[in-house]
């Protein structure tokens, strides 16, 4: 930096370039030499969904921007570690973060400023154009098939854990994609989709034992993908055949999803949640670890993830045996490992991911909390866990609703009376709006 300039410093993320971006810098250049905290994509994914572009892109344009000196990462939304090392004059922002959860940021920006007299310049915010309305217009135009596939990677790391939701067509589609809330003044949304094969057999009527073949399946993904760009794992039961599981890799990988789980059992697939109450065979480590390798050999790109589900606790197996599973199809090249439970406490799944931590070449680990319910994301996500996946909740919501519309219909000779737990004719008609 040149001696005697004042020091600037500008924190944004820079996702797409626009007239605001430069009008600040403009201004920060007035006052001296700008440096710009580029928000990696941990700090952007703490508060709202992922850049398009990742970190090294985007700074690759924040460089090239007049004026501007120098750009480093700012790990974080809070300011302090950086301003604290490069002690600037002065910090500008435009002035739209006096309320919502930039604000104690902010407030926090000027008690730090105080330490060695720097000050806050805040710039009237450009009206008319905002990366929050270019961010709805990329979403409307929709992604690529590679896009979408690497955005689960990318959320993997830039995520304490990745939220999935069960989708079964585009309108559950929709729900995974735009629902939001917000939890302590924190948007919160769904970061992935899961293509279930017990709710995707469901809904076609028919049951979970592999009789909706990859044809029919993908097609479900292709509605949903239409409408969507979040990414998705694709619940492959058993994989079929080594020779065959071939195939359904690139068959997915060209579709764009992200992730294909194969379960280690073989015969007849029953749904896992029966547990021993009906006959399922687990596949010995040998041969499931020669299924996993035929994806990893058919897969065309590193950011397809093969993830390897282990099902011995859900037939009384025990932790050993999934522990030594778990270590053989790490070293068979899984991309990450799913253990199933189907009790109601998740105790015994605390205790795999305590075991699970002491592996070696560690890999992010998926856990499906249907039955241990009442465990919370976090507690599960501080033992380790990395994809949290609710695998049937959005047809399990619909089917009772469905059937207690159809009897009152059919009690009262009418439908009037089912009216109230309908959404009305004008929400439905709008629900979807004609671009
Ligand atoms: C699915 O959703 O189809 C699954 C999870 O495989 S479970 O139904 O719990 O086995
Ligand atoms: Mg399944």
């Amino acid at each position: 930096m040149q001696k005697g300039k004042n020091v600037v410093y500008v924190c944004m993320v820079a996702d797409m370039i626009h007239p605001g971006h430069i009008n600040i810098i403009n201004e920060a250049v007035k006052l001296g030499q700008v440096t710009v905290g580029l928000l990696t994509d941990v700090a952007v994914a703490s508060y709202k969904r992922l850049p398009c572009m990742n970190y090294e892109q985007r700074k690759t344009v924040v460089e090239n921007i007049k004026g501007v000196q120098c750009v480093l990462p700012q790990e974080t939304l809070d300011y302090t570690d950086n301003l604290r090392n490069i002690k600037p004059d002065y910090v500008v922002h435009g002035d739209d973060w006096q309320t919502g959860i930039q604000a104690s940021v902010r407030h926090k920006v000027i008690e730090v400023l105080k330490e060695w007299g720097g000050k806050l310049v805040e710039i009237p915010y450009t009206k008319g154009i905002s990366s929050t309305i270019l961010n709805e217009v990329i979403k409307e135009i929709g992604t690529t098939p590679d896009i979408r596939l690497k955005s689960l990677r990318r959320l993997i790391d830039a995520k304490p854990f990745i939220r999935v939701l069960e989708v079964h067509n585009g309108l559950t589609g929709l729900v995974v994609e735009n629902l939001r809330v917000m939890v302590e003044g924190i948007p919160r949304e769904f970061d992935c989709m899961w293509s279930s094969s017990l709710t995707d057999s469901t809904a076609r009527g028919k049951p979970d034992i592999e009789t909706v073949d990859i044809s029919s399946r993908m097609i479900t993904v292709n509605d949903i993908f239409e409408v969507t760009t979040k990414p998705l794992i694709f619940d492959c039961d058993t994989g079929g055949r080594p020779e065959l599981f071939g195939f359904k890799v690139r068959s997915l990988e060209r579709l764009g999803v992200s992730a294909v789980v194969i379960e280690d059992k073989i015969g007849l697939k029953q749904n896992s949640l029966f547990g021993t109450e009906v006959k399922q065979t687990q596949d010995t480590i040998e041969d499931f670890c020669v299924k996993i390798q035929a994806g990893k050999k058919a897969r065309i790109t590193d950011a397809f993830m093969i993830i390897s589900r282990i099902e011995s606790l859900i037939l009384d197996k025990g932790i050993k045996d999934a522990s030594r599973r778990a270590q053989s199809y790490i070293e068979a090249g899984s991309d990450a490992i799913m253990i199933h439970s189907r009790r109601e406490e998740p105790d015994e799944i605390f205790d795999f991911l305590d075991q699970f931590n002491k592996l070696q070449n560690q890999v992010p680990i998926v856990v499906v909390p249907t039955s241990y319910n009442k465990v919370f994301e976090d507690d599960l996500a501080k033992a380790g866990a990395k994809i949290i996946i609710y695998a049937n909740h959005l047809l399990r919501a619909a089917y009772p609703a469905m059937v207690q519309v159809a009897k009152s219909i059919l009690m009262n000779g009418r439908s009037y009376d089912s009216e109230k737990q309908c959404i009305s004719i004008k929400e439905i008609l709008n629900l979807i709006p004609v671009k």
